[in-house]
């Protein structure tokens, strides 16, 4: 079978333009609350893991000493490092790591930022266990990504429907999981918040160019077998001729290395 990271790289190195003009990914409420949660003063050490493409290494980096932004995936580092380039932004530094190990020393880091990547991680536990050795005394671990709702059966749904649509897809926790995990991790929860990504277009977002007909058709079959109450209430859709919009709830948390 085929190892997660493989998976990853696989859909990721063919994406990296994609993501580069994704306004869903380089805008919106999940990044500007990154930013109000890492709260930076100026000095921080900060590394931010699967930074895809960069923009919240773009967003942060005037505001902290230096950004250094990995990824598992050599084209979206170089993707990220073309477009830092071309911001001028000088306090960047670029490398290709895993989130479950990361080239870095112990306690050499004040801040560590993580946004819509964790859903995608072969290991949490590892990845968290990473985010605390190099996090310093007190330094601070941001992260938002997209959560599934606690009942188990819609955590199902929603799993099985991501990955229908992208097998890189590895598994998306309810928000008390994440809570349970991070604690786990030696890490301090702060501030938490529930949040959502932008509206998206279903036909936009189920990528008919790389996914068959019959896959297409089973995810919107699966959205279609919602009750109204599940497909307002978890998933804000909202039709639109033969299109309809939704979005995924997401997890905002902030917590403390203690
Ligand atoms: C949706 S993109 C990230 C978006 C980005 N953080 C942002 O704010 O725009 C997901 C990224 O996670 C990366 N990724 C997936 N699994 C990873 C892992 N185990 N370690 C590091 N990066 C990983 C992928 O290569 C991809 O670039």
């Amino acid at each position: 079978m085929k190892s997660v990271h493989t998976a990853v790289r696989e859909q990721f190195s063919q994406h990296a333009n994609y993501y580069a003009q994704s306004s869903a990914h380089a805008e919106g409420d999940t990044l500007d609350i990154i930013l109000d949660f890492a709260d930076p003063q100026g000095a921080e050490r900060t590394l931010d893991i699967a930074t895809g493409t960069g923009f919240t290494a773009f967003k942060l980096a005037p505001e902290v000493a230096y950004v250094i932004a990995t990824d598992l995936t050599p084209e979206m580092v170089a993707k990220a490092a073309e477009l830092g380039e071309k911001k001028s932004i000088k306090n960047l530094a670029f490398s290709v790591a895993a989130a479950e190990s990361l080239p870095f020393a112990d306690a050499s880091l004040d801040l560590v930022t993580c946004r819509i990547a964790p859903h995608h991680f072969q290991d949490v536990p590892a990845f968290l266990s990473e985010v605390r050795r190099v996090l310093c005394p007190d330094g601070r671990f941001c992260m938002v990504d997209s959560v599934t709702p606690e009942p188990e059966k819609l955590r199902a749904w929603q799993n099985r429907v991501e990955w229908l649509r992208d097998n890189s897809h590895v598994y998306g926790y309810p928000p008390s999981a994440w809570d349970a995990m991070i604690t786990a991790a030696g890490l301090s929860l702060e501030k938490t918040a529930h949040v959502r990504n932008a509206q998206m277009s279903f036909l936009w977002w189920v990528r008919p160019e790389q996914n068959p007909p019959e896959v297409v058709q089973e995810v919107r079959d699966a959205f279609a077998s919602l009750s109204p109450d599940e497909a307002k209430e978890h998933y804000t859709v909202h039709p639109a001729g033969d299109d309809f919009y939704f979005s995924w709830p997401m997890y905002a948390v902030s917590a403390r290395c203690v």
